[in-house]
C-alpha cells in the first residue's frame, strides 16, 4: 500500500476540554504524520456542504449546529495506508462500540460529540482537504 493522504477534523467537544495535543499523540502513535493543521471556527456553510451526505438524516441540524458550537481543528494526515489507519485509531462511530485504546472509546463523550472525523475512502479524502486546503498549506 502507498503512502496515502487522510482529511481529519478534532471536533468542538474535544477542542473544549483542551484535548488537541491528547488526540494528536494518538494519530502520531498510530505512525500518521499530521502534514497540515490549523485550528477554525467552522461556518454554517462550511459545515452543511462538509456534511450535504448527511442533509436528509434526522441529526443533520443537531450535526451543523456542534461543528458550529466551538473551534475545531482541521488537518491533513499522511501515512502508509492513512484512511484505514486513521479509521482504526479513531474507533467506531458510536463510542460505545469503539476498541480499547482508540480516540473515540478514550475521548468521546456520544455518537455526535464523538471528538473526531477521518474520511472513510481515499476519494473522499481528497474532496474533503480541498474544501479545507491549498496545495501551499500541506507540507509532507
Ligand atoms: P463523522 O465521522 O464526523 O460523520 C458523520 C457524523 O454524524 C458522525 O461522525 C457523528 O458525529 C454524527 N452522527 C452519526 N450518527 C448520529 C446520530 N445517530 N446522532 C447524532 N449524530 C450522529
Amino acid at each position: 500500500m502507498a503512502v496515502q493522504r487522510t482529511f481529519s477534523i478534532i471536533k468542538p467537544d474535544a477542542t473544549n476540554r483542551n484535548l488537541t495535543g491528547a488526540v494528536n499523540a494518538k494519530l502520531e502513535a498510530a505512525g500518521l504524520r499530521i502534514v497540515a493543521q490549523k485550528r477554525i471556527q467552522m461556518t454554517q456553510a462550511q459545515a452543511e456542504t462538509f456534511y450535504a451526505v448527511h442533509s436528509e438524516r434526522p441529526f443533520f441540524g443537531e450535526l451543523v449546529e456542534f461543528m458550529t458550537s466551538a473551534p475545531v481543528v482541521v488537518q491533513v494526515l499522511e501515512g502508509e495506508n492513512a484512511v484505514l489507519k486513521n479509521r482504526e485509531v479513531m474507533g467506531a462511530t458510536n463510542p460505545s462500540e469503539a476498541a480499547e485504546g482508540t480516540i473515540r472509546k478514550e475521548f468521546a463523550l456520544s455518537i455526535g460529540e464523538n471528538s473526531v472525523h477521518g474520511s472513510d475512502s481515499e476519494e473522499n479524502a481528497t474532496i474533503e482537504i480541498a474544501q479545507f486546503f491549498s496545495g501551499n498549506e500541506i507540507v509532507g
